[in-house]
């Protein structure tokens, strides 16, 4: 968790030092800045924001560059980004002291977990959205994971070179020489990734019945690997050859794994299948990403050394009370450090009592966000 955490020209907080208790909330006015921190916080564990991607969106106006500084328990995190005369962004990490060049380090060295009701895209958005979700979580609890998939990368990324020369045909052979090893690694991705998605499946299941009553056992999530793995992705490659050559790239394959949200609905004819989201209203759909985040978190405090940081932002006006007494109950009845927003002052009482009712040792500490400017709230502390 952050215990220390620093703060230069991201949006309108021009300049943030703050030391943060396990449960932290934010609360302030319209624009006064509450998105804007924990985009921040955001930025250091991903290297991107939860809005814009671009940097020179989120870097304050008439300024060159950002920073993001936090102390964990463990680490020191830095990273910074800067703008060159043409907008052009450049980044510099640091993990205790040392240049890193990847953004990996940070994201295992700062889980960060936002709790984003409206954040529907990530059902909307297609496959890749929701392979993140499976592998974000798969990256933290499975040491092994990021070394596969790596490996898998760069052998995929041969392939479809060599898919898309010119003289493709005459090179099927060398085509084939990846198919071993890229095999290998789809098959080690997919077992990962099982391993957590069932684990994950459970909680999913739980947490729907807490937040949609209505529909648990009719709502689950469905894994697919990319192909099948009964058959193996060897002999697929082989038998797709030709069509791959056509294509220019490799179309099965552990890349193109999913983790879809069906919804079971049963009729005079049978049953339906259909994605979740496309017959969802907008209020359910809020429950159904708030179930999918916290059945994240309960997999990832299963494991004992991991203590993500939850980010929940506006928290009363995207949930109703039901939700928001599931959402806290489950959020402070785990190993986690808590930074919630609001606009209203009563919120952060409320924070205040579930955790006192608790009898947990857990610190707590209330902060007023004004025009970019953060300050601890007196009493709370
Ligand atoms: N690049 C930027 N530089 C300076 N200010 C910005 C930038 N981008 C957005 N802002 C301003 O930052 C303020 C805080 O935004 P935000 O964090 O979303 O507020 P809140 O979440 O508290 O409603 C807004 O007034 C917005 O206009
Ligand atoms: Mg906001």
């Amino acid at each position: 968790m952050i215990t220390q955490l620093q703060i230069t020209h991201v949006r309108n907080l021009a300049q943030i030092s703050l030391t943060l208790a396990d449960c932290n909330v934010f609360v302030g006015r319209n624009g006064s800045g509450k998105t804007s921190l924990l985009e921040a916080v955001f930025l250091l564990s991903r290297g991107k924001t939860f809005r814009h991607h671009e940097p020179k969106r989120y870097i304050s106006h008439h300024q060159k560059s950002c920073t993001v500084w936090a102390m964990t328990g463990s680490d020191m995190l830095a990273v910074q980004k800067n703008l060159d005369e043409r907008q052009l962004a450049t980044t510099v990490l640091k993990l205790n002291g040392q240049t890193v060049t990847t953004q990996s380090p940070l994201t295992y060295a700062l889980p960060v977990l936002p709790i984003d009701p409206s954040g529907m895209t990530v059902l909307e958005e297609g496959s890749h959205a929701r392979r993140q979700m499976l592998d974000w979580l798969t990256f933290h609890v499975k040491q092994e994971f990021y070394g596969e998939w790596l490996a898998y990368q760069r052998l995929l990324k041969q392939r479809n070179l060599l898919l898309k020369s010119p003289r493709v045909r005459e090179r099927a052979g060398e085509v084939r020489a990846w198919d071993n090893q890229l095999a290998y690694h789809a098959d080690k991705l997919h077992q990962c990734r099982q391993a957590v998605f069932e684990r994950w499946q459970v909680c999913f299941d739980e947490m729907m019945g807490r937040l949609l009553p209505h529909y648990q056992g009719d709502i689950y999530l469905s894994y697919q690997a990319g192909f099948d793995d009964k058959t193996g992705l060897l002999s697929i490659l082989a038998s797709r050859l030709g069509s791959d050559m056509e294509l220019g790239y490799t179309r099965v394959g552990a890349h193109r794994a999913d983790v879809m949200v069906m919804l079971k609905q049963s009729g005079d004819g049978g049953h339906i299948k259909s994605q979740a989201v496309d017959v969802l209203s907008r209020g359910e759909k809020k429950l159904l990403i708030t179930a999918l985040r916290l059945s994240q978190l309960q997999v990832m405090c299963a494991y004992q050394q991991i203590q993500p940081v939850v980010l929940v932002d506006d928290i009363d006006a995207e949930l109703d009370v039901g939700a928001m007494n599931v959402l806290l109950g489950t959020l402070l009845s785990l190993p986690c450090q808590l930074m919630i927003t609001s606009l209203q002052d009563e919120t952060a009482e409320m924070v205040a009592q579930k955790l006192s009712a608790l009898h947990e040792s857990r610190t707590f500490k209330k902060f007023h966000v004004k025009q970019g400017d953060i300050t601890p709230d007196e009493c709370s502390t």
